[in-house]
């Protein structure tokens, strides 16, 4: 378990390299190309940063992309750090309590997924409204850190209303279609079931993915205003009489990364 003073370590040691910040977005499998879109990058890897574990899995960077756009200082995680890959929750979501002590009021998630909602398709972009995660402990277990939240925070509003309204109006302007819905956390590396995910199905999900949740979890702690999309990459298991890979994953990424660019930055302008 990670003390405050852990985490303000690490916080120093990307602050002497990208300054203070406005916004931080974590890209998901495939997604990395938005890191492009910044003027001025500078790069740190997560190996430099006290406390953070190196990115195991393919697709992602495993490094830090600070920037300015539309005047916004804005700090992308290009790779995260899965419960899958042997990561407790808290480590999962240890760079989202450094968003915070950077400065960050706003945190933009990302991340491929599985569709279990019959009206989405590979490329399907799907705008998280709520969250279903009943596995395991929670990233927050353990001694509250009063510096970040309360004891027993409040998990009505996780993913913001009004950034919500805004990145509605947003696709419509542009013209790009943004589905909407509830993603549950299951905890991988295997795929789903067919069974399992009937059953979320039948709980109120939409889609399923392996990451974002504990994530979200330490940023409504914290009190950081969130925002999260699905790339749906493949319909979830059973829902097509065929095999998933993480292949078809990266595929998908790529069918949704030009919209999703153009939404994030537009979306970033308004913030
Ligand atoms: N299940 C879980 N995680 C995923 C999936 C899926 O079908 N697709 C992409 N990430």
């Amino acid at each position: 378990m990670f003390t405050f003073d852990d985490y303000k370590k690490s916080a120093d040691a990307i602050r002497k390299i990208t300054g203070d910040i406005d916004i931080a977005l974590v890209l998901g499998s495939g997604l990395g190309k938005i890191a492009e879109m910044l003027e001025n990058p500078v790069k740190l890897r997560f190996e430099d940063v006290p406390n953070l574990p190196p990115s195991t899995v393919m697709g992602h960077a495993g490094e830090f992309v600070c920037g300015t756009l539309h005047g916004k200082r804005v700090l992308i995680q290009s790779g995260r750090f899965h419960y899958y890959e042997g990561n407790s929750f808290e480590q999962s979501a240890y760079a989202v309590r450094l968003f915070k002590l950077l400065g960050a009021r706003t945190l933009i998630l990302t991340n491929a997924a599985g569709g279990i909602n019959r009206t989405f398709s590979a490329g399907t972009i799907m705008m998280i409204t709520d969250h279903i995660k009943f596995f395991d402990e929670s990233p927050l277990r353990g001694p509250n850190i009063g510096e970040f939240g309360p004891r027993f925070n409040d998990m009505s509003y996780v993913y913001s209303k009004r950034l919500r309204w805004l990145s509605k109006g947003t696709a419509a302007r542009l013209g790009i279609p943004l589905k909407e819905g509830v993603y549950a956390f299951m905890p991988g590396p295997s795929f789903e079931t067919p069974a399992e995910i009937r059953a979320l199905g039948i709980l109120g999900a939409d889609a399923v993915g392996m990451s974002t949740v504990a994530e979200a979890i330490t940023a409504a702690h914290a009190g950081l205003e969130l925002l999260a999309f699905s790339c749906i990459s493949n319909l979830a298991a059973g829902l097509l009489d065929q095999p998933l890979s993480h292949d078809e994953v990266m595929e998908a990424a790529k069918l949704v990364e030009k919209d999703l660019t153009a939404l994030l930055d537009a979306v970033i302008k308004e913030i």
